[in-house]
């Protein structure tokens, strides 16, 4: 039980703090960080100034405490941030050990104190700018963009893209993600999900990581998104895959803030490969990015493979090359899409409040569902 005598709070035994670098207590409502290093006791508020990442949980790199969630640092000893960013603190308290035991100061010797940061360009306000349907083209396509090859989905997209662009008058964008250098998602949500923030945690730490475009079209850029992948050992590509699972931050933003980014915008799909397994691929595609909040239009992907035992990749590729019929499914595929944009857009509906709790209300029946596999 704390004593309060004198405003110290006998937080227990030396022994049970001196062994770590870090502990967490809780003092009332009150949560620290006790620190320990070369003998000296620090105390400082275990909430990060950032998202609020519990400190306690992070490491000491020499006198900083690290925040787990994203390496923000304070000093365990007076809770300022690292050098550069001292304005940014976290509340320090006086500790002192007597009669082996650790006692800490109730009430803060240092106040927080947060440094404005810049917010990301991509934590703007969604919303749609006046203009021509904007359609964004995203290849999934592994390739050395230093030696391109052929690639049969890319082909298509583009076939498509050019379409739109020149029939319907759309603006058009086309993203290879191969020619983009992006880390793969690093289990922020797996932390917490609040430690997986809106813009991605990652677009925030490292300015060298270039999926922000990828963000900026799909988020706030573009009405409809083509997604065109090949088919590997069944699946999509692993470019698409490592996309994926950046775009989580997107999605947390409904679970953890009912905060629907994606509104009125659709997405559809272009699928080729040597081998098959089409309808599985478009079914992690479309459920995925229905997650998102994406709307389809009917037939909302088109495909192309020649099965199982197709080895002969030269005749795939030209069987593409030279299919009108598939040139015809992809530019009907990219109108089937802008023209549902065009509605939506019109209607303008975005999702309400009914439709969001509607949504949060099957996940939890999903998640306490004792028969639900
Ligand atoms: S660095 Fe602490 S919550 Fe992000």
């Amino acid at each position: 039980m704390p004593d309060t005598t004198n405003s110290w709070f006998n937080a227990g035994p030396v022994e049970t703090f001196a062994g770590k670098a870090l502990t967490e207590i809780s003092l009332g409502k009150t949560k620290l960080a006790i620190s320990h290093s070369d003998g000296v006791f620090g105390a400082i508020s275990n909430i990060c100034n950032h998202a609020g990442g519990p400190l306690g949980q992070g490491r000491l790199d020499g006198e900083y405490v690290v925040c787990p969630w994203h390496n923000w640092k304070f000093h365990r000893l007076h809770g300022k941030g690292e050098p550069g960013f001292e304005d940014d603190a976290v509340p320090s308290h006086e500790v002192k050990v007597e009669n082996g035991r650790l006692f800490v100061r109730a009430t803060p010797a240092t106040a927080r104190s947060k440094k404005p940061h810049a917010p990301h360009p991509l934590a703007r306000p969604v919303k749609r700018e006046p203009g021509a349907i904007r359609v964004v083209g995203i290849s999934t396509t592994a390739q050395d963009p230093a030696n391109p090859r052929y690639s049969t989905s890319e082909a298509l997209l583009e076939v498509a893209l050019k379409h739109v662009r020149e029939h319907l008058k759309c603006e058009t964008q086309l993203i290879k993600l191969s020619e983009l250098k992006f880390r793969a998602c690093e289990g922020y949500y797996s932390k917490s999900a609040h430690a997986c923030t809106w813009p991605c945690s990652i677009t925030q730490m490292d300015e060298a990581d270039q999926l922000t475009p990828v963000y900026e079209a799909i988020v706030h850029w573009a009405d409809v998104v083509l997604m065109a992948t090949p088919i590997r050992w069944g699946q999509a590509s692993s470019l698409y895959f490592k996309m994926a699972e950046r775009l989580n931050c997107v999605q947390n933003q409904i679970t953890i803030k009912d905060r629907v980014l994606i509104q009125n915008k659709v997405a559809s799909f272009i699928i080729t490969g040597g081998q098959d397994n089409i309808q599985g691929v478009a079914g992690q595609l479309l459920s995925f990015f229905t997650e998102l909040g994406f709307h389809v239009p009917q037939f909302p992907f088109i495909a192309h493979s020649r099965g199982w035992t197709a080895e002969d990749m030269e005749k795939n590729i030209a069987a593409v090359q030279h299919s009108a019929e598939l040139r015809e499914g992809a530019c009907a595929l990219a109108e089937r899409a802008v023209n549902l944009a065009g509605m939506l857009i019109e209607s303008d509906q975005p999702c309400d409040k009914t439709q969001r709790g509607g949504r949060k209300a099957h996940r939890l029946e999903v998640e306490t569902n004792p028969t639900t596999p």
